[in-house]
Formats: structure tokens, sequence, C-alpha cells
């Protein structure tokens, strides 16, 4: 059976790691091996990389280009250390991120130039790319909020990431909304501001179909 290869993005608070398990969950009942993975991170070398990129002491000089590069490196490890192999085995692997988070964020965010910015992505993954990607779509307000109630009830750990202004979180935010609007096949926006089953049941309504269609 052919691999599936599905990838959840959105800004930070679009509720990506409250649904990613309900997704999860649901394809186990129904008898799929479901590989889950993040970015940055996802392999031992990336894990490190995610330390160095989000909490490291020492990160706070790190340049807009040495952000795009080790969140790069870090996903050329994971596509060929677990990603493709995963998928010639016929899993489902279900991306906490993936490469529209580098278009969003250090190419809108940091304002790096685009060319640039897809061309360390093509060296990164190559061929592979998601077969759909899940657009949580939240307003700026309601991740600001989702934001500050888990840093009040979680203990504070600093994440260089989170330290960008708001202008930062609007231009990422701007920037997936273009990159859906350009890849409106592979892109899927669902709306994330509502109940968590309301979500969950917009994201099992795209999702069932194709793995119905694996099946057969
Ligand atoms: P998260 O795992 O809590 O979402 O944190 C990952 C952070 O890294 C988040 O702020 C988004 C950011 N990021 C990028 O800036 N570029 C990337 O390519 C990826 C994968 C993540």
């Amino acid at each position: 059976m052919k691999g599936l290869f599905i990838t959840f993005e959105g800004t930070e608070g679009s509720g990506k790691s409250t649904q990613v398990p309900l997704l999860v969950e649901r394809l186990q009942e129904w008898g799929h091996t479901v590989r889950v993975l993040r970015e940055p991170g996802g392999t031992p070398i990336g894990e490190e990389i995610r330390h160095t990129l989000k909490h490291s002491p020492a990160n706070s000089a790190m340049t807009a280009e040495a952000e795009l590069l080790l969140m790069n490196a870090s996903r050329a490890q994971l596509v060929r250390e677990l990603i493709r192999p995963a998928l010639s085995r016929g899993e489902i692997i279900i991306c906490d991120r993936f490469y529209d988070s580098t278009t969003a964020y250090q190419g809108y965010g940091r304002g790096l130039n685009m060319e640039a910015v897809r061309s360390v992505i093509g060296f990164a993954v190559g061929n592979t790319i998601p077969d759909v990607t899940l657009l949580l779509r939240v307003p700026q307000q309601v991740s600001e909020e989702r934001l500050r109630s888990r840093q009040a009830t979680l203990p504070f750990i600093r994440d260089r990431m989170e330290e960008a202004d708001r202008a930062f979180f609007e231009r990422v935010a701007k920037g997936y909304d273009e990159i859906a609007a350009a890849e409106p096949k592979r892109i899927q926006i669902i709306n994330a501001s509502g109940a968590i089953a309301e979500i969950q049941s917009a994201i099992w309504r795209i999702i069932a179909p194709l793995v119905a269609t694996r099946q057969h």
C-alpha cells in the first residue's frame, strides 16, 4: 500500500498540538499504522537542532539566515531518516509542521529572499512533498490568547521563536494565506477558532476519503 504524508501547519496557538493526537487516534481505530513527527526535530539530530533554534541560552544572536539553514538541516535529516522509509513501507506520516512553515516564518516573517528560501527547501526535501496539508487558521487575537493561556499554565521555558513581535506573526499569518491560495489542491484551510470536536470533524472530512482511496 502506498504511504500517505499529511502535514499540519498554522501559527502559534492554532491548535495543532490538540488536533494531531485526535487524528492519530481516529486513524489507529481504523487499523492504520500512523507515525507522528514534528519539525524542527523528529530525529535525534533534529531534536538537538530544535533545542539550538528555540531554547538554547546561546541562541539570542541567531541570524535569520542561520535559522533558515538549521530548520532545513533538521528537515533534510528527517526526510531521509524517517519520512521516506516510512512512506515506502506504506505507513501514514503526520508531521506537525513541514516546509510551508519555512516559507511562512523565514520567507514572509523574517523577510528572507524568497528564491533563496525555495532553493534551500528544495535541497532539503527533494521530491518529498505532502499529499495533503491542513492549515489551521485562527484570527491573530485567538492565537495570542491561546499562547498567553498556555504560558500561564505551563512552567516558563524561554522560546526564541516566540520572542518575535506582533508584526512578525501578522506577516506569518498573511504568508500562510498566500501559500494556501497558491496551492489550493494540496493545502486545505481549516477554520480552527471553534470547538475542538468541530475542528476535528472538519479535519476528518478531508482525511477520511484519502484514507479510503488508499485501501482499494
Ligand atoms: P512548535 O513546534 O511549538 O510549533 O515550534 C516550532 C517553531 O519553529 C514555531 O515558532 C515555528 C518555527 N518554525 C519555523 O520558523 N520554520 C520552520 O521551518 C519550522 C518547521 C518551524
